[in-house]
């Protein structure tokens, strides 16, 4: 039996992987104008980092994460022994955890120093019910930046991201940006023990699974599904009524920013994200078109803490990741065209056997000039050759056959204008 993709993953045939790396390189330009550098790292890290950088009450490490095993821990784990914490490994369902590790392991922020700024793609994955826009291994462009607290850094990150999914081509009314703050270690605590009670009182018209988050996460239950619960939710305590002096400060300061810059958004008292390690800002960019549930393309959020959770010092962070699957899924229902990989400037076509040398020999010269260039390879007559180059949407065609040989030019044929110019079999690339 053939064996095919696993569920939830899939291949990015040629025209997809085409636009994914324009995508990426799309995003290394507008990023870079606001001081953004790239950075790579594992698609494998020590599993620890993930559940003390996301936090173990989070769906996406309670139940998503993929386990990565040697061979010789699975066979030690199989016969009932132990695997060192350390060489516990997870598939990376996110990419802010890891960068963040790789700044503290680096110390890319010394003290005084400016902020690092950072951006990254690549595939992150996350053992979900696939559906439409929700897969298992999906590609993520995200950034952080580490290093300064200011709301302007804020407010610079979101104007960031919608620049960004302006330049790919999402409409701006197909989009909506959703804003909210969710406060620092100094008002969170008491809101969170406000969303609590209000949810112990309501304990009889919750699920069971908001009733678990009541006691670990209560914050959690805004994102629940079920109606009923969202019925309840929508009574709860505001966060935007619980931040102490300095959040609202913070808070105020990059809507203020937002509206300098023209940026639209909505106020979402109940947009909490579904990653721990969020402290005030946080955003999330909704399409209405396509997507059904699955409707963020991106989100992000500011992240004080998460450096010290991982064991460094204390260093402010920002930062947001998109979802490229979701964004190609949001650009084709507003109806905007796929690149097409491939392309060819010329075709050289050959009557005979002997025309395969000198051909092969025009081809490469034409490549070697920059241009792409095609021929045959495998014993095509002349006719399904020139099926081929229309197949292939040459621009160009020579075709070589004894008379051409002898005299050492050919006719090169622009295959739009159907206009033909003899050009010497030496100087083609000088005609194109
Ligand atoms: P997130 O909201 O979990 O945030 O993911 C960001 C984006 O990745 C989502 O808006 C969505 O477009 C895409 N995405 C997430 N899960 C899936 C999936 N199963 N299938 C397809 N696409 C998906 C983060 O990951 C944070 N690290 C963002 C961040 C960076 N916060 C601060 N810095």
């Amino acid at each position: 039996m053939a064996i095919n993709a696993p569920e939830g993953t899939k291949d990015l045939l040629p025209n997809e992987a085409l636009f994914w790396t324009q995508f990426q390189a799309k995003a290394g330009e507008v990023f870079g104008r606001y001081g953004y550098a790239p950075i790579a790292t594992p698609i494998v890290e020590q599993t620890d980092l993930f559940v003390r950088g996301i936090g173990e009450a989070t769906d996406v490490v309670s139940k998503e994460m993929f386990t990565a095993l040697s061979g010789e821990n699975l066979k030690r784990l199989l016969e009932g022994g132990k695997v060192k914490s350390k060489s516990r490994l997870s598939l990376r369902p996110e990419g802010t955890a890891g960068v963040v590790r790789a700044v503290v392991q680096h110390d890319l922020v010394p003290q005084g120093s400016a902020p690092a700024k950072l951006w990254y793609a690549g595939p992150m994955f996350r053992a979900e019910r696939p559906q439409k826009g929700r897969q298992r291994q999906f590609h993520q462009v995200g950034v952080e930046c580490l290093g300064a607290e200011a709301p302007t850094i804020d407010a610079e990150a979101i104007i960031m991201l919608m620049r960004f999914f302006a330049e790919v081509g999402i409409p701006a009314d197909a989009m909506t940006l959703l804003i909210n703050s969710m406060g620092c270690e100094s008002c969170r605590p008491a809101y969170r023990d406000a969303v609590k009670a209000y949810m112990d009182q309501h304990a009889d018209e919750l699920c069971e699974t908001c009733l678990t988050r009541a006691q670990v996460n209560p914050l959690r239950a805004f994102d629940c599904k079920n109606a009923d619960c969202a019925a309840v939710m929508e009574g709860a305590p505001r966060i935007t009524d619980h931040l102490c002096p300095d959040c609202k400060e913070h808070y105020a300061q990059v809507k203020a920013l937002l509206d300098a810059a023209g940026v639209n958004y909505t106020e979402d008292s109940k947009l909490v994200r579904g990653l721990d390690y969020y402290t005030r800002t946080v955003f999330e960019v909704q399409v209405d078109n396509g997507l059904g549930s699955q409707n963020a393309i991106g989100g992000g959020g500011r992240y004080d803490k998460l450096a010290e959770e991982v064991g460094g010092r204390n260093t402010p962070g920002l930062g947001f990741a998109l979802g490229y699957e979701r964004c190609v899924l949001a650009l084709e229902a507003a109806g905007v065209e796929m690149p097409q990989a491939g392309g060819c400037d010329l075709f050289v076509a050959f009557v005979e056997q002997a025309g395969q040398a000198p051909a092969f020999n025009v081809v490469q010269q034409v490549r070697d000039a920059g241009f792409s260039a095609e021929m045959d390879h495998q014993g095509r007559s002349v006719k399904s050759q020139f099926k081929l180059a229309n197949k292939l949407g040459a621009r160009y065609v020579i075709t070589l056959g004894p008379d051409e040989l002898a005299a050492g030019k050919a006719t090169l044929r622009n295959m739009q204008t159907h206009e033909e110019v003899e050009v010497p079999l030496d100087q083609v690339p000088e005609n194109l």
